[in-house]
């Protein structure tokens, strides 16, 4: 077999967002397909990168009084940590906000001057005169013109689905300050596609699945619009040189962020990046969700054909995630984070279930929490695992763990299992990891049945050396199974290269018996799932969901600019000064503090603090602080809160309670 060369990519997840189940659909079935490509002994470097720039990383840092830089920094080590722990197993995991990136960044706008395809229009745009700036369709809030929902997003209503422009919201509101905002003409860039029209034509049929090409399609039956690549200061991005001010669309420097990646590998490897990117017969492939095919299929395309860079073979564009065939929702629990599935649950039981899903279309995969832990439970432990475990138990008990040869039935069924080897190859190649799923399974389903038939538990005490016969074959088996297991299972195949005592299993591992050794102790290689934990890890995500929150700032959140106020409002608000007469701690809430406050009224107030990990409770008796005293009061578990206190809280999480200065009297007023 020949060795190819490739380069695979998944979407690079933005930087603003924790990586979630959803997102997992596409860097698992890309690190399937990955690993099986290694394991084949091909040449396969696999790239991705934080998706870093543009509008709503800047508002996030902003908010959280960080820089964008920090922000992203942060990201980048959180989401390389996830990535890591569901074992989805990068090359490089790099960042659009790279040196490299900013370089391929103008090399490609170079060349698009100098192939004129760089048109300059004036547009009017929303601009907020209080943040002074342009506001991007996410930004601007308003009621819904069609079904008039509060609070929708400038584009899209959340309750109908409608879609409209900006100028149809009657209140549009800037979202981050909440004033009207203003239009305002600005000068954009456009990178014309229309002189691509006959490449692009000829190229989508050729390198995307044909639902996706028919569909892009659409677009060809007028002339194709210019894709404005540019944004106005203040942005985070990269400037585009000769245009002070103005600065690289994020959709510009996202993808060519994947060949940034690239090159920061090969840079590390002594590897050339031309004879990687550009070489004729290099294999370029991108996975994507059905969302961003538009920015993958017409807009790359055509930049890199303007920059003179290599195509992708193929876009490899996939499906969404439904949870109990709905859409995540954060209220239903079922909006998952990998951290929760990862505090909750082993990525072995997810890598496996999507595997049994994903079939290389773009239909939607639906995560149906009762039929994860039943098939997890059926058919990974029922069947495929318990070959093992039953085999390589009952050698180690009875027959000194050692495996002699095969017995004739079971080396026919040995062979029969190796035999699939080349059509569950060309499954995996055809991404139908699904049918791989179904392959192994009924590999498994036929050697229970010989195990079952052979009966070696009664056989063990009649003739011990026809039950090792018995269990080499079901061992074998089960060997192979692993190997075609591996590229979804990686870890797993681990511990059963260990029972075997051999080297990391490649694809041509598949064809050589094992026989007459002595085999490793067995460690459990899965156990069944609890459907409680499946519960409890819903349950977490339903209480991360934004909801009222407790008494006082117990968290930092990224709190949203509010918007103004009117003095009669503020005025509303009874602030006084309070002693503390007594704290103490709240058995079965660790965040909160139980306070006791004078506020010169007969008796104390009781108010609870979510300021626990902040204060030691017997230093804050005798402080003076400040406290909202007509806040409605609250009943909570532990008792009823009547009132809160003040307290700073930092964007690092830190709190720090408000203290009036030396002299202030319990109850005076705080205005
Ligand atoms: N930053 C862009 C991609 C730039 S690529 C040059 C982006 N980021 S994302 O974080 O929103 O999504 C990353 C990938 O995850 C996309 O391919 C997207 O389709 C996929 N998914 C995000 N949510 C998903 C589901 N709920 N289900 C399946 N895939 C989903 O888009
Ligand atoms: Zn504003």
């Amino acid at each position: 077999m020949n060795s190819r060369r490739i380069i695979v990519t998944s979407a690079l997840p933005y930087a603003n967002g924790a990586i979630h189940i959803g997102h997992l659909v596409e860097y698992l079935q890309t690190d399937f397909w990955v690993r099986f490509q290694k394991m084949r002994g091909h040449d396969c470097v696999y790239v991705c990168a934080d998706d870093t720039h543009g509008t709503p990383v800047m508002i996030r840092a902003r908010q959280e009084g960080i820089t964008p830089e920090a922000l992203i920094a942060r990201s980048h080590e959180e989401h390389a940590r996830d990535f890591l722990d569901f074992e989805v197993a990068f090359d490089n995991y790099y960042t659009t906000h790279s040196p490299e990136n900013r370089a391929f960044c103008e090399a490609i706008h170079a060349r698009m001057v100098e192939t004129g395809s760089l048109a300059s229009r004036l547009l009017p745009q929303l601009y907020c005169e209080h943040d002074a700036m342009f506001l991007p369709d996410r930004f601007v809030k308003g009621t819904c013109p069609k079904c008039q929902a509060a609070d929708q997003y400038g584009d899209s209503c959340d309750r109908c689905g409608a879609t409209y422009s900006t100028s149809d919201l009657a209140d549009a509101r800037c979202s981050i300050c909440g004033r009207p905002p203003v239009i305002r003409e600005s000068e954009h860039l456009f990178f014309e596609l229309e002189p691509y029209r006959d490449y692009l034509r000829d190229w989508l049929p050729r390198h995307t699945a044909r639902d996706v090409s028919n569909k892009l399609m659409e677009w060809f039956g007028e002339p194709l619009r210019g894709w404005d690549i540019s944004r106005d200061a203040p942005y985070f991005g990269f400037e585009i040189p000769g245009h002070p001010g103005k600065f690289f669309y994020v959709w510009v420097d996202a993808p060519i962020g994947y060949m940034a990646s690239l090159k920061n590998w090969c840079t590390r490897q002594g590897e050339s990046f031309d004879a990687w990117w550009n070489a004729a017969d290099t294999e370029i492939y991108h996975f994507i969700g059905k969302d961003i095919v538009r920015f993958h299929c017409l807009f790359w395309p055509a930049m890199l054909q303007c920059g003179g860079y290599k195509g992708p073979n193929q876009v490899f564009v996939h499906g969404f995630l439904t949870v109990n065939g709905e859409k995540m929702s954060k209220s239903k629990g079922t909006f998952i984070s990998a951290r929760t599935y990862l505090d909750h649950l082993p990525p072995l039981y997810l890598r496996f279930y999507y595997a049994c899903k994903l079939n290389g279309t773009t239909d939607d995969i639906d995560l149906n929490l009762d039929d994860f832990a039943g098939r997890v439970n059926s058919d990974l432990v029922g069947k495929i695992t318990n070959l093992a475990s039953r085999g390589a138990q009952m050698l180690h008990k009875n027959l000194g763990g050692r495996t002699g040869t095969m017995d004739a039935d079971g080396r026919a069924l040995y062979a029969a299992t190796c035999a699939r080897a080349d059509e569950i190859a060309a499954l995996y190649e055809a991404r139908d990891f699904s049918q791989v799923m179904v392959a192994v399974r009924e590999l498994a389903e036929s050697a229970n049945r010989y195990f079952d038939a052979q009966t070696p538990w009664t056989l063990v005490k009649q003739d011990p050396e026809a039950a090792r016969r018995v269990l080499t074959s079901l061992l074998n088996i089960f060997r192979v199974l692993a190997i075609y297991l591996k590229p979804i299972l990686p870890s797993y195949a681990t511990q059963v290269e260990q029972l075997f005592g051999e080297e990391p299993y490649r694809w041509a591992a598949i064809g050589h018996p094992y026989e007459n050794q002595t085999l490793n102790p067995y460690t459990y290689l899965a156990t069944r799932v609890d459907p409680k934990q499946v519960a409890a890890m819903v349950e977490r995500s339903r209480q991360a969901a934004p909801a009222p929150s407790a008494p006082a700032a117990d968290t930092a959140p990224a709190e949203p600019v509010k918007p103004e106020i009117d003095i009669e409002t503020f005025g509303k608000l009874d602030l006084r000064v309070a002693r503390v007469v007594a704290a103490e701690q709240v058995e079965g809430a660790d965040k909160l503090l139980r306070l006791q406050l004078d506020i010169g009224e007969a008796r104390p107030r009781q108010v609870f603090a979510g300021i626990r990990k902040a204060y030691d409770p017997a230093t804050l008796v005798g402080r003076r602080l400040v406290m909202v005293a007509n806040l409605a009061p609250r009943k909570m578990r532990f008792g009823v809160s009547e009132g809160m206190v003040l307290a700073a809280g930092n964007p690092d999480g830190n709190l720090f309670v408000v203290t009036p200065d030396e002299g202030a009297v319990p109850g005076a007023t705080v205005k």
